[in-house]
C-alpha cells in the first residue's frame, strides 16, 4: 500500500493515477475540510480529465484519510515555500510531513519526497530531521527524491507521459521506486542521486524562467522605443536557431515564481542573471499597471472604469496562486488605490473587492478590459468586447486597434 501525504493539485492526481493503475492507495492531508469534500465525492480543484480519473480511482477503492498510515511506501507531496527576504527554501512543511509519517512507519519503509526542493535540502534538513529520531537512513528508513514536472491544465496526460527523475540513495531502492511509477508512467525513468535530482528540477524551472524574462524584457525595450514584440519575435524565430518565448503581464504559481529563488538564496553570488531574470518577471505587473495608466491617460478612461479579465495565474485552470493579477492587486493596495475590478471564469469565491462573477455584470460597468490570462473564455467573446478599449497582454487579438504591453 502507498501513502500519499498532501492532496494539493500534485499529490491527488499522483494518488489517483496509482489506484487506477492497480495500486492499493491511501490519500492523507491534514486539511479535514479537504479530506472531507474527497470522501463525499468530490474533487477539490478543477483540471482536465481529473474528475473522470477520481471516478476510476473511487471505482478502484482509494481511500482519503487524515490519519498517516503504517506502510512500507509514503510519497510526500506538501508546499515547498521560500522566506521572502532570504530567497531560501522553507522545508518546514516537508520537515513536519516526515516526521508524521516517522510516528507511524515500520522498520524499512520508503519515504519519496515529491515536493520540489532546493539542492542540498535531503542533506541539510530531511537527512537530520530523520537522524535526530535515532533511525538510520538506508537501514531504518530510505529517502528518495522524485521530483514532479506536470504542468496545471494538462495534468493527467503529463503525469502518463512525462519523463521523470528519481534520486535515490542506492540503485536497489531507486529501482524499487522506479518500478513503482512505472506503474503508470509511460515515459522514461532516470535513477540518479538524490541531489542531482534536486537540482534538476530546480534547473528545469530555471530555464523556463529566465528564456520568460528575456522575452519580457524585449516586451519593455520595444514599448520603451514603440516597436512591434511580437513581430519582432516571429521573425526571429524564423532562424534556425532562435526560439524566444511570447512576453506575458508577469510570471505565477507555485514553480516557475518561486523555484529559481531558491538558487539564488543558497547561491548569491553565483546568480547574477537568475536574479536578475526573476526581477523582470517580478516587475512585469507593475510594468502592465503602467500600460494600463498610460492607455486610460489617452483614452480618458477613469480608474474605476477598468476591469482586469482573469485572476489565475495561467490559462484555463483555476488556480490563483502567485497570479501577476494577485501581485498587480497587491501593488495597487501598497499604494492606497482603488482596486481595479476583476472578474474570472475560472475563480467563483472572493479574493478582490470589486470582483465580479457574471461577465455580463463586469462588462457593463468597464470600458476598458485587460487581458491578463488567455482562457479560452475570452478567445470566443471578442465580438462581445470589441466595443471596448482593450488591453490585451497576451497578443491574443493583434488587431490595430487593441493595444499590447
Ligand atoms: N502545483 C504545481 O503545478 C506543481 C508542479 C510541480 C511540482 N510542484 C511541487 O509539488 C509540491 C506540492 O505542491 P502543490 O501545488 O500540490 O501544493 P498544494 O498546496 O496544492 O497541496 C499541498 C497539500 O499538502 C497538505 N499538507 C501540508 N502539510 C501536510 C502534512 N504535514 N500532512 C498532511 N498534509 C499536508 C496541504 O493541506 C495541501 O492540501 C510543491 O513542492 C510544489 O513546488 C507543484
Amino acid at each position: 500500500m502507498i501513502n500519499v501525504i498532501g492532496l494539493g493539485y500534485i499529490g491527488l492526481p499522483t494518488a489517483l493515477m496509482m489506484a487506477t493503475h492497480g495500486i492499493e492507495v491511501v490519500g492523507t492531508d491534514y486539511n479535514e475540510d479537504l479530506v472531507t469534500t474527497l470522501n463525499e465525492g468530490c474533487t477539490t480543484f478543477k483540471e482536465d480529465g481529473l474528475d473522470e480519473l477520481f471516478q476510476d480511482a473511487l471505482n478502484s477503492g482509494i481511500k482519503f484519510s487524515t490519519e498517516y498510515q503504517r506502510t512500507d511506501t509514503y510519497i510526500i507531496s506538501v508546499p515547498t515555500p521560500y522566506d521572502k527576504f532570504s530567497k531560501k527554501i522553507d522545508p518546514c512543511y516537508v520537515i513536519s510531513a516526515v516526521k508524521s509519517v516517522l510516528n507511524v512507519a515500520p522498520k524499512g519503509a520508503t519515504i519519496v519526497i515529491e515536493s520540489t526542493v532546493s539542492p542540498g535540502t535531503m542533506e541539510k534538513f530531511v537527512r537530520p530531521a530523520i537522524e535526530e529520531t535515532g533511525l538510520v537512513i538506508g537501514k531504518d528508513v530510505n529517502l528518495v527524491h522524485a521530483p514532479e514536472r506536470i504542468i496545471p491544465g494538462n495534468m493527467v496526460y503529463e503525469l502518463l507521459h512525462n519523463n521523470r527523475t528519481i534520486g535515490a540513495d542506492s540503485q536497489e531502492i531507486g529501482k524499487k521506486i522506479k518500478d513503482l511509477y512505472s506503474s503508470f508512467c509511460q515515459g522514461k525513468i532516470i535513477v540518479t542521486d538524490i541531489k542531482t535530482a534536486e537540482m534538476t528540477k530546480v534547473v528545469e524551472n530555471t530555464f523556463r524562467a529566465v528564456n520568460i524574462a528575456f522575452a519580457n524584457e524585449l516586451a519593455k525595450i520595444c514599448r520603451h522605443d514603440n516597436m512591434d514584440v511580437y513581430e519582432i519575435i516571429k521573425i526571429c524565430n524564423m532562424h534556425p536557431r532562435v526560439n524566444i518565448l511570447q512576453p506575458g503581464p508577469g510570471v505565477g504559481g507555485h514553480c516557475i515564481s518561486v523555484d529559481p529563488w531558491f538558487l539564488v538564496g543558497d547561491y548569491p553570488s553565483l546568480t547574477k542573471v537568475i536574479k536578475e531574470a526573476m526581477m523582470v518577471n517580478d516587475s512585469m505587473p507593475d510594468f502592465v499597471l503602467n500600460r494600463i495608466y498610460e492607455v486610460a491617460k489617452e483614452k480618458g478612461i477613469k480608474i474605476d472604469r477598468i476591469g482586469l479579465y482573469g485572476i489565475t495565474y495561467k490559462e484555463n485552470v483555476d488556480d490563483i496562486r502567485e497570479s501577476p493579477t494577485l501581485q498587480m492587486l497587491e501593488s495597487q493596495r501598497k499604494h492606497l488605490a482603488i482596486e481595479l475590478k476583476t472578474y474570472d471564469p475560472f475563480v467563483n469565491y472572493s479574493i478582490s473587492e470589486n470582483q465580479f462573477f457574471d461577465f455580463e455584470s463586469f462588462l457593463q460597468e468597464i470600458d476598458l478590459i485587460v487581458i491578463m490570462v488567455k482562457h479560452n473564455h475570452i478567445k470566443e467573446k471578442y465580438k462581445t468586447i470589441k466595443n471596448k478599449i482593450i488591453v490585451d497582454c497576451h497578443n491574443i487579438f493583434p488587431d490595430k486597434d487593441v493595444y499590447h504591453i
